[in-house]
């Protein structure tokens, strides 16, 4: 393993990851496709678990749950469970990939948002560690399933701070007229609704207040509303024995100044551990964002009056944050061919007028046929694909030293309409 450099790197000119070059990905694989690194999702990981771990005792360590949503790739997932990581889960679909990546339910974090019947049954079924509760009639919901299948589910109330956190309007989720969470009166009232009920029983609470946060301080306020509510809810005589802290961390989109692990660790260390409960954390984006690239190529370039366009074979369908975040990504070449820079709008084949990468953006001179990567693709990117313009899903492919391998097939023109059916009566 010595002569293998981990992440991306160029060599020869030519953008690698690890030691294989994204050009012979591209002949390899059709492009456009995702390109993620082992590499880096095991040294994001354990940046974080060591900051943990030089902050807070052995025994008080958090449960990591990789919030998956941020990609659910089954391998992915498996690099992150084989870290000891555990999973938090959105949806029943989010759950069976959990499951099939190995996870065991008691490693399992529900947080979902209207959670249905068949989900929550689910749930129960793989006997998951803890649901999050958003809204409170799910308490009836989940004491009733869990009362047809001879269960008790523990469940844990999702507080809303009246905080804003975050990067971006859309992704700010603790602000009061956000539709998460329940507030500090309500949760009071919900613990002891829930501690009737025969078939839950009540552990803690959780927050999270949004993603992307790139300052420490902004996660002061909202742990330490945390603190006054399970000491509120102690006094009034109920247990609180598990507290979900939530996500957020940052990545690197533009050359940031990330946050300070180690200030957060120490955060926790002060606000979150003396309430001696069991912690857990649910970081997605930061675990893979910076692992992913969009492997692509200039299909034209093309000259208006006013503009340059480099016009991409992938689209605002195989990544939709630029247009819906408004969000960077840097572009650059998979090789520079040294001809000088010049600006382009860095554009996609979405019929789409928002269907633009990035604006204004200056990059090495481009050709018809040019490789370029878009890059800290690997969160909230295939995730959020789309087939929109009938544009088949894009493969993604890992990368883990010298191997190789697609851990998501490019879909087919054939398969874009499998599941459609034309009337006998048309
Ligand atoms: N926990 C809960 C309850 C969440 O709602 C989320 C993200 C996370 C954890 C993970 O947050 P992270 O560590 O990844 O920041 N599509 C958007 C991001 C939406 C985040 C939704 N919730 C984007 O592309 O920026």
């Amino acid at each position: 393993m010595s002569n293998i450099e981990s992440g991306f790197h160029k060599r020869n000119g030519v953008l690698h990851i690890d030691n294989i070059s994204l050009t012979n990905v591209a002949k390899k694989y059709a492009t456009p496709c995702y390109v993620y690194s082992a590499s880096v999702i095991r040294k994001q990981y354990k940046a974080l678990k060591s900051a943990l771990e030089q902050a807070l005792p052995a025994d008080k360590q958090p449960l990591l749950c990789y919030a998956c949503k941020a990609n659910s790739n089954i391998a992915i997932i498996k690099i992150l469970k084989n870290l000891g990581s555990g999973l938090e889960i959105v949806s029943e679909g989010e759950l069976a990939r959990g499951l099939k990546a190995g996870f065991s339910g008691k490693q399992i974090i529900s947080t979902s948002f209207g959670k249905s019947d068949a989900e929550i049954k689910a749930c129960l079924k793989a006997d998951i560690l803890q649901f999050n509760i958003e809204s409170p009639d799910e308490l009836y919901s989940i004491n009733t399933q869990a009362k047809n299948m001879g269960k008790t589910a523990n469940v844990a109330f999702r507080l809303n701070p009246n905080i804003s956190g975050g990067g971006h309007s859309k992704i700010s989720t603790g602000r009061k007229d956000d539709k998460f969470g329940n507030t500090k009166e309500d949760i009071l009232k919900l613990y002891e609704i829930a501690k009737e009920m025969q078939h839950l029983n009540p552990v803690g609470v959780s927050i999270h207040i949004g993603s992307q946060i790139v300052q420490s301080d902004a996660f002061k306020p909202g742990f330490e509303r945390l603190a006054d509510l399970v000491k509120t809810l102690r006094s009034a005589g109920h247990k609180v024995t598990h507290l979900d802290i939530g996500g957020g961390f940052p990545i690197n989109y533009n050359n940031e100044i990330l946050l300070n692990l180690n200030e957060y660790a120490k955060l926790v260390r002060d606000i979150i551990l003396p309430l001696d409960t069991q912690i857990q954390m649910e970081p997605g984006r930061y675990m893979v964002g910076n692992a992913g690239i969009l492997l692509t190529k200039v299909q034209y370039i093309k000259q208006t009056p006013s503009k340059k366009f480099a016009v991409l074979d992938a689209g605002m369908n195989d990544l939709i944050r630029p247009t819906l975040y408004d969000a960077y990504h840097d572009i650059s070449p998979v090789i520079d061919h040294n001809k000088g820079k010049r600006i382009y709008d860095v554009v996609g084949h979405i019929c789409e007028s928002g269907d633009i990468f990035n604006k204004n953006h200056e990059i090495a001179t481009l050709h018809k046929g040019d490789l370029v990567v878009i890059k800290s693709v690997g969160a909230y990117g295939f995730s959020m694909a789309s087939n929109y313009n009938s544009r088949p899903l894009p493969a993604e492919i890992l990368i883990d030293g010298n191997k190789i391998c697609t851990i998501g097939k490019a879909q087919s023109i054939d398969e874009l309409m499998i599941r459609e059916n034309i009337p006998d009566w048309l």
